[in-house]
């Protein structure tokens, strides 16, 4: 530790000797620079973390100590938060940049370890993701990051509050989940710190996941035709290889609608289809919800792909890729401004229709397009947690 680290520690710290009582070493640290209700709020989230550890099956011991440590180095001004980390050469993201109070994670985890001596590593990681999470959650920084959050003042600063709490009795994934969403909707007026991100992609996969299994036909391979396809859910293009990309599907929407076409049989069906050669998965989006819904493509949200391996001998055409390719899906908002196209080769639709997701389940399961419906109300599920 250099100088000046020691210097700002030795204005708020006194030296800490391992006979003291670690609680009352801080509870007296905070009162002599006049941060008791700090205090008042660890005691609270250790209290909380003690309840949850016995709970779920965790040491109440750590969580009672994380609770006691997490906000320790809130003592410091957030110029002083940012100085101490530069010198004790913990890494500055972006984020923590901008908004330098949130490096008082990191900081009472340094605190924990280098000034106390402790060295368990649940009590560690606990601490320095108390408030942004984390993409690998153990059960101790699930424990510290609930019992923290469910320890704020009021329903005022934290309206979430009771709705956590509530789901904290019976699960720590769904009381973060309930944190998530609601840091998700408030994300333009904040600054979403880069741990939060990810851990917010890893729970939508989760609960995408939990979802498909439920989906009568999306759950399991489907046939069309020759072809057997199965659905993956994806959050990006760099988890596929594009180049087996050879048909498209959309979930259009309006606003928080979906939008469904009818065919001249009476068939509910959704836009997509082959690409034409050489055309790029995103101009055949375009083209499709033109020619088969009269819309114009405002934006689109990859979520997954099926997966597809046909029986046929000789590819649909002859520069698709055989016999494995990809139908791409995405979910995206579309205008409609247009008739459809219904070129004279195409499936002539004769009605396209704005209607709620319940509505388009609805129509397509009675038209026995079950493997649609679920596609639907997969797209539509993505769609709103995004
Ligand atoms: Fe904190
Ligand atoms: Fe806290």
């Amino acid at each position: 530790m250099n100088d000046i680290a020691k210097h700002l520690l030795q204005q708020y710290l006194e030296p800490y000797d391992p006979a003291q009582s670690i609680p009352a070493y801080i509870e007296n640290t905070f009162r002599k620079h006049h941060h008791q209700d700090t205090w008042q709020h660890s005691l609270k989230v250790a209290e909380q973390a003690v309840i949850l550890s016995e709970r779920y099956g965790a040491d109440p011991h750590i969580a009672q100590y994380a609770g006691y440590l997490h906000d320790l180095s809130t003592l410091f001004t957030d110029q002083q938060k940012y100085e101490l980390a530069q010198q004790l050469g913990i890494q500055i993201l972006k984020e923590e940049q901008q908004v330098p109070y949130v490096l008082h994670q990191k900081l009472s985890s340094w605190l924990a370890s280098a000034w106390f001596g402790l060295d368990h590593p649940d009590l560690l990681s606990a601490i320095k993701c108390h408030t942004t999470l984390y993409p690998e959650l153990g059960l101790m920084d699930k424990i510290l990051f609930v019992a923290d959050k469910c320890s704020w003042a009021s329903e005022h600063s934290a309206p979430f509050i009771h709705q956590m709490k509530s789901a904290s009795e019976y699960s720590l994934d769904e009381a973060i989940i309930v944190y998530l969403n609601y840091v998700w909707q408030q994300r333009d007026q904040m600054v979403i710190h880069p741990w939060l991100e990810a851990t917010k992609a890893i729970f939508d996969m989760e609960q995408t996941k939990q979802l498909l299994r439920t989906l009568p036909a999306l759950s399991q391979d489907i046939q069309w035709g020759p072809v057997t396809a199965k659905f993956q859910p994806i959050t990006s293009l760099h988890e596929i290889d594009t180049s087996l990309i050879s048909n498209v599907s959309i979930v259009p929407m309006v606003g928080d609608q979906v939008v469904i076409m009818q065919l001249e049989d009476g068939r509910w069906e959704l836009p997509g289809g082959t690409l034409e050669e050489g055309e790029h998965y995103i101009a055949a989006l375009e083209r499709e919800v033109m020619e088969e819904m009269g819309a114009t493509l405002i934006d689109y949200h990859v979520f997954g792909y099926f997966q597809c391996t046909s029986e046929a001998e000789t590819p649909y055409r002859p520069y698709i890729p055989h016999p494995s390719f990809i139908r791409l899906t995405v979910y995206g908002q579309v205008q409609l401004d247009h008739q459809p196209l219904n070129p004279p080769d195409g499936e002539q639709v004769v009605l396209v229709d704005v209607v709620s997701i319940e509505e388009a389940i609805k129509r397509l399961t009675q038209t026995g397009r079950q493997d649609l419906a679920d596609f639907y109300q997969i797209g539509y599920d993505i769609s709103l947690r995004s």
